[in-house]
């Protein structure tokens, strides 16, 4: 860390997609609430999830990140929560078999509210107002009252955060999680199809290990990890005045971590070299993304891995690359192959949401299932031209039963996107796309890993 920074040194570099609070003393207000405040995580945490990123890093493991585009206020249920906690475990489970390899988990939950958008305004019918930024700056209703960035957010979604959090904890150390459950995870509304069905003989198979390893005398009593999980949270860094007020000093090392999450990421529109997130992003220690889009080039990318992991830390620095289907073959190998000429340890991992957003006849925002398979075949496919290492996946997803993202084994079509479509911001993955993917990337995942043996078995 320089010696010139400081949890406020961003307030004097250039800002983007914040909005303007009007009252200002009232901001002030929200802010000395949120200092006095407990932390949401701790320094040892986020320090742990480094040591599992440098291993997907490495090759040795792999990445998942997922959860809501926006969390809200309005969808906050214990049901919610624990149906988006089941489908990542999901998940993790089919991508373990898969890829034979410990899976890292990470939510967008608990505390992902804010939101960057392409206009600061928006116009219905003549009358213009600012755009809804998220649950934490403003209400998503048309309504001038509504749309004025309140401050008291910040205090609203700091608790609910703490509440999502509580739980997920729960869920995580408190038997949820326990491999004997993993048939209960199956939702439903996923169970009779035949996702559901190629899911449960998954599970089958793995009950079966279980009661072997159990004869053995290996059970959840003696291995942890059969009766638990670790389980991450991370969200954009993107309201700096929250992010600020949760950032502390640990007390064993001295050093400053954001401890609002474990791991928080630099938006594609914010990741200015000169600019505030940056700046606030380079002196907190925790696991830190940079999501790359098309106008991502590798220069400017060095430049900003630089000043954010100048050490070259082994899990500091996850790349979301979110390029799009039909610019990810161009636009990612020049990425990769000036990470590798410089020797910069990163995770590679795949955003296949934030590039195929398209607006659907029926005007809905909405992504084509198979678009988003796409770009992840593709984004395998490049690495194991480049011979670097696909680590992970980003993605936007709900363990409900939405109608968001077109296509999928549901074959959701243009005209059923009405039936239920409750995103906050982008579209989301329902609980049954989202295992669908799962299935799918884990058949890339494996061709990755027998090619790595084979290569490592080439090389000795
Ligand atoms: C997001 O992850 O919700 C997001 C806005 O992504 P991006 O910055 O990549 O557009
Ligand atoms: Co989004």
């Amino acid at each position: 860390m320089g010696a010139d920074w400081s949890v406020d040194s961003w307030r004097s570099k250039p800002i983007r997609q914040v909005p303007h609070y009007p009252d200002e003393a009232k901001l002030h207000d929200a802010e000395a609430a949120l200092r006095a405040f407990p932390p949401l995580v701790f320094a040892g945490e986020a320090r742990n999830l480094k040591d599992r990123l440098a291993k997907v890093a490495d090759g040795r493991a792999f990445l998942l990140q997922g959860g809501d585009c926006a969390e809200s206020f309005a969808e906050f249920t214990a049901n919610n929560i624990r149906d988006t906690f089941k489908v990542l475990l999901q998940m993790a489970v089919v991508l373990t078999f898969a890829g034979s390899c410990p899976i890292v988990k990470v939510g967008r939950m608990a505390g992902q509210f804010a939101k960057p958008r392409s206009s600061p305004n928006e116009t219905v019918d003549g009358v213009e107002l600012p755009s809804y930024r998220g649950d934490i700056v403003n209400g998503i209703e048309f309504d001038a009252a509504r749309r004025a960035p309140d401050p008291d957010r910040l205090v609203r979604a700091y608790n609910q955060s703490a509440a999502t959090l509580n739980l997920l904890r729960a869920f995580a150390q408190g038997g949820f999680a326990d491999l004997h459950q993993l048939h209960r995870w199956n939702l439903d509304f996923v169970a009779d199809s035949p996702l559901g069905e190629q899911y449960k003989e998954l599970s089958d198979r793995i009950g079966e290990t279980l009661s072997f390893m159990e004869a053995c005398g290996l059970t959840g009593n003696s291995v942890s990890q059969i009766r638990e999980t670790e389980f991450y949270t991370s969200h954009e860094a993107l309201l700096l005045w929250y992010e600020e007020a949760l950032t502390r000093q640990d007390s064993l090392t001295d050093q400053w971590y954001d401890c609002s999450a474990h791991m928080l990421w630099i938006g594609d529109r914010t990741r200015q070299p000169d600019g505030a997130h940056v700046e606030f992003l380079r002196g907190v220690k925790n696991p830190i993304g940079i999501k790359c889009g098309p106008t991502s080039n590798p220069d400017e990318l060095l430049r900003v891995i630089d000043i954010l992991n100048p050490d070259n830390e082994p899990g500091r620095m996850t790349l979301v690359v979110r390029m799009g289907h039909d610019k990810v073959l161009e636009h990612l190998p020049p990425l990769i192959r000036a990470i590798e000429r410089e020797g910069r340890i990163v995770v590679w991992s795949c955003d296949p949401m934030h590039g195929n957003t398209i607006k659907a006849e029926s005007g809905y925002k909405t992504r084509p299932f198979d678009r988003i398979l796409i770009e992840v075949r593709r984004f395998f496919e490049v690495h194991e031209a480049e011979g670097s290492y696909a680590g992970g996946v980003h993605i936007e997803m709900t363990g409900q039963d939405v109608t968001e993202c077109m296509g999928g084994a549901q074959a959701i079509s243009d005209t059923a996107l009405s039936e239920r479509y409750h995103t906050h911001c982008d579209p989301r993955l329902n609980a049954s796309q989202s295992l669908e993917l799962s299935f799918l990337i884990a058949d890339f995942l494996k061709a990755q890993r027998v090619g790595n043996r084979k290569s490592i078995a080439a090389a000795s």
